[in-house]
């Protein structure tokens, strides 16, 4: 109870308290806020999640809705896996609970894209549940705290990590202020890296502190070096229109907007001369882009195509996307990047020189 008291008493003072889901104990807002908090940073899921709920103001709407314009408004937050299991969330909701979402953490991780920790956040928040969660942070706070050796990715390690967390919650109307706090901690006193151990409320008490072995905790995984794959992105410019092509399904950025992908650069060249091409497309500088578990090293071609020829729209899932609408096109982030040198570029260039107009 020490523990959680001391949490409790610093969160007033120096957690979180004005982040715009936590004014709430709507489940449905909650849950958006968790589900995008998932693997995004606090500051880029705020400029998100407005335009989110504006654009979808309730479970319901959400439930109607196409998943391409679900996609759409989740573009540039990554990890689009996650926007199809919201939009399947919301479905199960409507159809499995009258378009209420359950009170209970057990029931709430039943549905799509809710695991335990999240179900906790859920009904600790609005419902008061004496649930623990353990996310990465809280995973980190009780390894060091309880200085818990072993890998988190170990089944036993995450089990006795689960029962510590369980160990220490607050009476039920503490909850939804002490799983704020254990958040709180862990986001910013009890780093990976630079942990504030001088400033922490619960230092007292913490077996990694007092051994001097902080940032020993949780133990890391060997590193493996992340596999690099490559690939080549046609940027074919028709006046001031982009190619852009529909996504598979699966895959990365699945069901996305991007730019026509091919492994080799003689298949890039061959669809550049089949869209009249004169000249073969010019290679740009060498991208990176990490996902979870590989790295994706892209380069970009850029050829400019003559407005006058090849009025006709591509067909299949191609098409010209005006570079003045990339902002609001479902585009993932590192495409965007890219267009948005484009079209500045172009817009540079004017229409003299190189004829873009
Ligand atoms: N990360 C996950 N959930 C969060 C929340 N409710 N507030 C701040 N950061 C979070």
């Amino acid at each position: 109870m020490e523990f959680a008291r001391a949490l409790l008493r610093w969160q007033r003072m120096y957690g979180r308290n004005d982040l715009p889901w936590q004014g709430t104990r709507d489940p449905y807002p909650v849950w958006l806020s968790e589900i995008m908090l998932q693997q995004t940073r606090v500051a880029t899921v705020l400029s998100y999640y407005s335009r989110f709920l504006d654009r979808f103001p309730d479970v319901a709407t959400l439930a109607g809705s196409p998943v391409e314009s679900v996609l759409q408004a989740w573009a540039g937050l990554g990890y689009y896996a996650r926007a199809r299991l919201a939009h399947a969330c919301a479905k199960a909701v409507v159809t499995e609970y009258g378009g209420t979402f359950p009170r209970s953490a057990a029931e709430l991780a039943q549905l799509p894209g809710i695991g335990r920790s999240t179900a906790a956040a859920i009904a600790a928040f609005c419902f008061d549940e004496r649930a623990a969660i353990l996310d990465a942070n809280v995973r980190r706070v009780l390894a060091r705290r309880y200085a818990v050796e072993g890998d988190p990715a170990q089944r036993a390690v995450m089990d006795s990590l689960w029962t510590v967390a369980a160990s220490l919650l607050p009476g039920s109307r503490d909850m939804p202020r002490y799983t704020q706090a254990i958040m709180d901690l862990g986001a910013g006193i009890c780093t990976a890296r630079k942990p504030r151990c001088d400033v922490c409320p619960v230092q007292d008490g913490c077996r990694a502190y007092r051994m001097g072995r902080v940032e020993d905790f949780p133990a890391r995984r060997k590193a493996s070096p992340r596999p690099v794959r490559s690939a080549h992105f046609l940027v074919a410019l028709r006046g001031r229109h982009v190619l852009v092509e529909q996504r598979a399904a699966d895959g990365i950025w699945g069901g996305l907007l991007g730019l026509p992908e091919h492994p080799e650069v003689r298949t890039l060249r061959r669809q550049a001369r089949s869209l009249g091409a004169l000249a073969p497309p010019m290679p740009l500088a060498l991208r990176r882009h990490a996902f979870t578990h590989f790295t994706l090293a892209f380069t970009p071609h850029l050829v400019r195509l003559d407005p006058a020829l090849h009025r006709a729209p591509p067909d299949g899932s191609l098409r010209w996307l005006a570079l003045g609408e990339i902002e609001g096109a479902a585009l993932p982030a590192p495409v965007l990047a890219l267009l948005r040198e484009v079209r500045d570029d172009a817009a540079d260039a004017g229409s003299g020189l190189t004829g873009v107009r």
